[in-house]
């Protein structure tokens, strides 16, 4: 069974932009989309930046160092020079709309290949 933890409150995230927060130790990178709330691994797969301080486009985040777009869904790289996908989590979000708070599973999600391609 997948474990949640509450890492923030929804009205911390702003929209379409991502907020950094740690799960065990790991820097994860809360992305708010017009499409909903994404969880992913907060370092580019390029080099150790982080990608909580790219811009949101869609359901995508775009690293600010080489532009490398990586789908929140997947983790996968849309665009070089990246070619290996981050790790994502799956996002609940519960509570009420003024106090609405983020839960991140403490465990990646599996992306299969065939799910991965764009
Ligand atoms: S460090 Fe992210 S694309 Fe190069």
């Amino acid at each position: 069974m997948t474990e949640f933890v509450r890492v923030c409150l929804l009205g911390e995230v702003p929209m379409r932009g991502a907020k950094r927060v740690e799960v065990d130790g790991v820097p994860i990178a809360i992305v708010r989309t017009d499409e909903g709330v994404f969880a992913i691994k907060d370092v580019c797969s390029h080099a150790d930046v982080p990608l909580s301080e790219g811009e949101v486009e869609g359901c995508a985040i775009e690293c600010w160092l080489h532009g490398s777009q990586f789908d929140l869904r997947t983790g996968a790289p849309r665009t070089l020079p990246a070619v290996s996908a981050v790790p994502v989590y799956e996002v609940r979000v519960a509570g009420d709309a003024d106090d609405a708070f983020i839960e991140v599973a403490t465990a990646a999600t599996v992306v299969t290949p065939a799910s991965a391609a764009p």
